[in-house]
């Protein structure tokens, strides 16, 4: 599985220190960029590792902006897209058991270094539930069916 990764320069530090964990820990991972501090729009990497995910080339996707708003908000956007806001262990594990999340948005000017890498296994080492978390999961799809265009 190869986790996508993506963010825009209010993100951009964490996310090298989220590619150099997930390099020393033998993760494979696609880098979206951005590459430097540079301003750039989030909506522009969320939809880059969204469709990454979305399309099956990607098993999970994290992304990373300053506070983690805009690049959850632009990936949901996305078909198949569940992305998950997490500043906490708990909530990325839960993000993952319950909800199916398939992306991990991230707050660089929320969350300091350490916490964020202990999210970031958090949600790596975690898998669905299934069972009674299958429906609620399958409804959330029944509403990207009635209110996502499809073009
Ligand atoms: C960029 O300044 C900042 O707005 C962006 O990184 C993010 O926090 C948006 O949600």
């Amino acid at each position: 599985m190869i986790i996508a990764v993506g963010s825009d320069h209010g993100g951009f530090n964490l996310k090298q220190e989220i590619c150099a964990f997930l390099k020393e820990s033998g993760y494979p991972y696609k880098d979206f960029g951005t590459n430097n501090e540079e301003s750039v729009d989030y909506p522009d990497f969320a939809l880059a590792v969204a469709q990454g995910v979305a399309g099956g080339e990607y098993g999970l996707g994290i992304l990373v902006c300053g506070t983690g708003i805009g690049v959850s908000i632009s990936a949901n956007k996305v078909r198949g897209i569940r992305a998950a806001l997490c500043h906490d262990t708990f909530s990325a594990r839960m993000s993952r058991e319950h909800n199916d999340a398939n992306i991990l948005a991230l707050g660089e000017r929320v969350v300091g270094r350490g916490l964020a890498l202990d999210i970031v296994r958090s949600f790596l080492t975690s898998s669905f539930s299934g069972g009674r978390h299958s429906c609620r999961v399958d409804k959330m799809k029944t509403i990207e069916d009635r209110h996502l265009g499809r073009s």
